[in-house]
Formats: C-alpha cells, structure tokens, sequence
C-alpha cells in the first residue's frame, strides 16, 4: 500500500527499515504534473529496487521566471492517484524548510561549464537551484538508484557530475524519453498548450529526425542550417539548435561517431525542450 509523507523523520525511519533488511531504494523525483514518461522511470524503478519513492515538490529555486513558476501545472490529487495505482511504497511531499533549512549553504563546486551552456545559457541559476534540491533529496531519502528522464539531458549529466564530484552513494539510472503517438516528447508543460499549439510543437521533434537522419550525410553546418530553416514560418520561436558532445555539451566542430542534437523553443509562452541521440553509421 502507498504511504503519503510530508515529515522528513518518518520517511526516514521507514527507509533505514528497509535498508537494515538489505533492500535497495529506488527514487523518482519530480515536481509533479505526471505525466506517462514519469510512470515510466517509476515502473522502471519498481522494476529494479525492492521499494521505491517518487517525491513531488515544485521547486521554485530553479525556475528563473517567477511566471513560470506560478503556472507550473499542480495537480496533487491525480498525482497521487496516479502512484497509488502504479504501487509506489512512498508519496514524498517534501516541506520547504526541511529541504532548505536555516543552516542550508549553497553547493558551491564546479560543474566544469556543464550547467553554462544549452539550458545554463538561457536559463541562468536553473542548474544551481536543481543540483541543490536534488542533493537535498538525496540526503532525505538515502536512495540506492535514482531515476531521471533523458528528456531532461542537460539534467541528467549535471546530477552525474554532482554525484561524482561529491561521491556519493547512489547510481543514477536514465530513462528513455517516452514520446506521444505523433512524437511529441511528453512534458508536464504540453499541458499549457492548447491543441493547435500541441499540433505546432511537432516541428521539435521533427527538426531532430532530420538532423538524426542527416547526420552521417551532410556537413554539420549545413544540416543545422537547414535544420534551423525548418522553424521558420511556424508558430515557434527557436531558443537553441545545437549538435554536441554527449558528455561535456560542447557543440562540435567535426563528426563525431556519437553525438546529441539538443534544442529548445518557446510555443506562445511556453518553453519546450527535447533532444535526440544521433550516430554515424
Ligand atoms: O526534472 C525535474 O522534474 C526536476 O528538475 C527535479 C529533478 C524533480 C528537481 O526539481
């Protein structure tokens, strides 16, 4: 049976239970607004632990517009229902001054330009704030594995770096971005757009299967030129199209035999993020 915990020293209590019998913890945060790509990373973390915890908590330290943190979808009740139904052991509902107490000091380590490009660029501090609430996650539930999204790309390689920077004990595992039937990467933020605005927003993923087909073809300058050509005339507007290195996010010069295309653009006044995977044959 699912629990809903609010209080940091109950949630404890039980998982240092279920590790004292040698049970592994699988976690999922989020900020809510599920959505079937989160159901994926917690069934795949039902899959792979003995007991799984998917915290909600809108965090408003990594929002750099105050706009888009009041309208960030809150939808609690259907959350929960939703993780009752897939069997997860804990609702975690973080309270702010436990996260982020009185004697809460800013992480301060370097990223090695991780958080400065792509994301980092356009959204100056987001990285700051998510390192920091998802360490203090971590410290709250003690996890063995912790799961997030590839849609998040930046994100995921950013709480890698922090976990090896700060060695902690937790293995994060990334899970495949799940898309709607037309492609679409699911997002908690496609629940702002309107149906014609989800119907435009198709151009993001259809401007990163050309790139992943031109890949191997066509010379990178060229194919992100006419990859950019693509936005004009839509309803979007594009932030950022680039081809980068996987690890370090730095765009490239020359083919490399794996690469990612990230891009991100803004529908009406929401931002949409996705990336694909791209390799040479
Ligand atoms: O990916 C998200 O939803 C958030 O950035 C996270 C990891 C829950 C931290 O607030």
């Amino acid at each position: 049976m699912s629990r809903c915990l609010r209080d940091v020293a109950k949630l404890q209590k039980i998982i240092k239970n279920v590790q004292f019998e040698g049970c592994t913890v699988g976690f999922v945060p989020t900020m809510g607004a599920l959505h079937e790509g989160h159901l994926a990373i917690v069934r795949q973390s039902k899959k792979e632990n003995d007991f799984t915890v998917v915290s909600v908590y809108v965090n408003s330290r990594q929002f750099n517009n105050e706009e888009d943190f009041r309208k960030y979808p809150r939808t609690e009740e259907q959350d929960i229902k939703a993780l009752k139904n897939e069997g997860v052991d804990v609702i975690y509902f973080p309270r702010t001054r436990a996260l982020f107490s009185q004697e809460f000091m800013p992480l301060k380590f370097s990223l090695d330009g991780l958080d400065k490009r792509l994301e980092g660029a356009s959204r100056p501090g987001h990285f700051q704030g998510v390192i920091e609430v998802v360490h203090a996650l971590f410290l709250h539930v003690m996890p063995t594995r912790a799961y997030f999204g590839q849609k998040d790309f930046q994100q995921v390689l950013i709480v890698q770096k922090m976990i090896s920077k700060l060695k902690l004990k937790v293995e994060l595992v990334q899970v495949p971005t799940v898309r709607a039937r037309n492609g679409l990467a699911l997002s908690s933020r496609n629940s702002r757009l309107t149906l014609e605005q989800k119907e435009e927003a198709l151009v993001l993923v259809r401007i990163l299967r050309f790139v992943k087909e031109g890949y191997s073809k066509v010379p990178l300058s060229q194919l992100l030129t006419q990859a950019k050509a693509q936005m004009k005339g839509t309803a979007l507007v594009l932030d950022y199209l680039d081809i980068v290195d996987k690890t370090t996010l730095i765009p490239l010069t020359s083919k490399q035999p794996q690469a990612v295309a990230c891009i991100a653009a803004f529908c009406g006044e929401v931002r949409l993020i996705d990336n694909m995977l791209l390799i040479a044959e």
